[in-house]
């Protein structure tokens, strides 16, 4: 190991780990891959059981009514352009939408709503397109709309440290703003260039820090959403204790777009640290990591900020499918561990302190460094955010995020490797271990739909059957949604179904996703 003589410079570089040209956010790269040359087949043909809703037909009538509602330019009818609206970013799905609305203001959105509502026609609400279960892009012809438009950061309170935002604002960029005041987004996750807060909170994305700072559930204050009908829903406060009744908002938040869309939000943010350091770790065995993770609970305490592991076969795609390179030798798993704190001297010691008690204890971690530069520290962070991306290069990719205890995590890994043995280029298994949350993926060079059937539902159960999660961050969307009730009892998935009637009678909020079928 060797010391950190850099840490210093880390807090303003700690969430803008890709550069970003002046003024620009780098959007979300997506790797040029064999499966993402053509075009994905459409969602309909994966799933032929799916029948269209009792839905209107667009009419050119509609049209003129957006067009008087958003101004000619921000309705796109152009195939080309619709298309990319049309496909999600694993480049699975792919729908059939003819029209994409880009409202600027609530009142835009209201209105759009309210025609639809009343002519009966659906929509889908999308944010930076970057969800990973099929939620945000169209099944047949839903009416795309997008939040894009919608980018104004609307106050920051550099003293309570509340920042009310709308809802098309990047995160990556309301990172950037947060920093100016000393603040920092409470979440951060690898597709900050490209998601919108509407969409995080939509999705009530977790992501790298959540293990430190909460949910959104618990760092949104206040919401303004428009519900299907068209109303606007005002829940827009900056008061941190507000016991006046239900707390709506928590609906739309994890709601996937089918309860409403959501236009602006007040989100608490944490004070950005002074000192940042980042250990990453090369371990044995599984046993290890966890041994290693109880250790920097116990000695890093309230400056933990992060715990994650990667695989062998999740380094191994990054290495080889990306190029990067790793600074530590082959091992079976590797761990970033990263401290956020106030006192860089009081946070050293601490993170030396464990990294002293983790490589004196029999079997935990083998070999390590610190991250001495901001370089260091951002190549590091690479190697975990771009496992993702990595895996689309070997072709099609199953992707699964499940919560389990965290003693049955790698068993899963394991279980599935020995199932799939020679079906699959890889089994990776990486995560967030702190929040007991796993990314568990398979790869093949091009869908198939018989390593699908050994797949599904069978890793759904052995998930049910220890009483985790089928989705941990990433929701249901389309991909997960008959399998809600792997999670959730029967009589909850019922008040769900009639909390979604309640608001939206007519079922034209983002229809197919997260509910599933009657
Ligand atoms: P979209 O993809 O556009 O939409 C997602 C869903 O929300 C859809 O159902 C859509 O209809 C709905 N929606 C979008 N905007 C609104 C709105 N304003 N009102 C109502 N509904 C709306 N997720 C995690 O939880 N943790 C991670 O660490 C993480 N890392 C990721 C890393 C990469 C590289 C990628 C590609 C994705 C990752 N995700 C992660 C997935 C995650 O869900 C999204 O990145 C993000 O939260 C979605 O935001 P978005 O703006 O792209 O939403
Ligand atoms: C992550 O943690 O990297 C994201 O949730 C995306 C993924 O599943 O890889
Ligand atoms: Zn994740």
């Amino acid at each position: 190991f060797q010391a950190s003589r850099a840490a210093s410079l880390l807090p303003q570089l700690l969430l803008r780990r890709r550069p970003a040209s002046a003024g620009a956010f780098a959007l979300l790269a997506r790797p040029a891959s064999s499966a993402s040359g053509g075009l994905p087949p459409l969602t309909t043909e994966i799933h032929p059981g799916i029948k269209r809703g009792a839905f209107s037909q667009l009419t050119d009538a509609d049209v003129s009514a957006f067009e008087a509602i958003v101004g000619g330019d921000h309705v796109i009818k152009d195939a080309d352009e619709v298309l990319s609206y049309n496909i999600d970013w694993l480049r699975i799905c792919r729908g059939q939408g003819q029209l994409v609305l880009r409202p600027k203001t609530t009142e835009e959105v209201s209105a759009i709503v309210r025609h639809c509502n009343k002519r009966r026609l659906a929509v889908v609400p999308q944010g930076g397109n970057t969800g990973l279960v099929g939620g945000s892009v169209p099944l047949f012809d839903e009416i795309v709309i997008s939040t894009s438009r919608m980018n104004s950061l609307l106050s920051i309170d550099p003293v309570s440290g509340v920042l009310v935002a709308e809802a098309g604002c990047v995160l990556e960029q309301l990172d950037r703003e947060a920093a100016s005041q000393g603040l920092m987004m409470p979440l951060d996750l690898g597709a900050k260039g490209s998601c919108q807060i509407g969409g995080n909170l939509a999705t009530n994305a977790g992501g790298l820090r959540l293990l430190r700072y909460g949910s959104l559930r618990g760092t949104t204050l206040g919401l303004e959403a428009v519900l299907p009908t068209g109303q606007v829903l005002d829940c827009l406060t900056t008061l941190r204790k507000d016991n006046t009744g239900y707390d709506i908002k928590q609906l739309l938040i994890g709601s996937e777009g089918t309860l409403g869309i959501i236009t602006k939000a007040a989100i608490l943010c944490p004070a950005r640290p002074k000192s940042v350091q980042l250990a990453f770790l090369g371990l044995d065995s599984f046993q290890a990591v966890l041994d290693t993770y109880r250790l920097a609970r116990r000695s890093l305490g309230e400056i933990l900020s992060a715990f994650e592991f990667i695989d062998s076969e999740s380094m191994r795609a990054v290495k080889q499918n990306l190029g990067l390179s790793c600074p530590l030798g082959e091992h079976s798993f590797y761990v970033l561990a990263e401290t956020s704190g106030s006192n860089e001297t009081h946070d050293r010691e601490k993170l030396d302190g464990f990294i002293e008690s983790v490589m004196s204890m029999d079997g935990c971690a083998t070999d390590g460094t610190v991250a001495q530069d901001a370089g260091q520290f951002a190549h590091l962070w690479s190697l975990r955010e771009r496992i993702v991306e990595s895996l689309l290069v070997d072709g099609y990719e199953y992707k699964y995020d499940v919560s389990l205890p965290l003693a049955d995590i790698y068993r899963l890994v394991e279980h599935m490797r020995t199932r799939l043995d020679g079906r699959v280029i890889r089994t990776a298994g990486y995560g967030h271990l702190g929040d007991g949350n796993l990314h568990l993926n398979f790869t093949t060079p091009k869908f198939d739909a018989k390593v699908l059937e050994l797949i599904e539902p069978h890793v759904f159960d052995w998930v049910r059957d220890r009483r985790g999660s089928v989705s941990a961050e990433h929701g249901l969307g389309l991909k997960k949604s008959q399998y809600i009730r792997h999670s959730k009892a029967d009589f909850a998935v019922r008040v769900m179904a009639e909390v979604k009637r309640l608001l939206d009678p007519n079922g034209i909020m983002n229809p197919y996703k997260v509910l599933p079928d009657e």
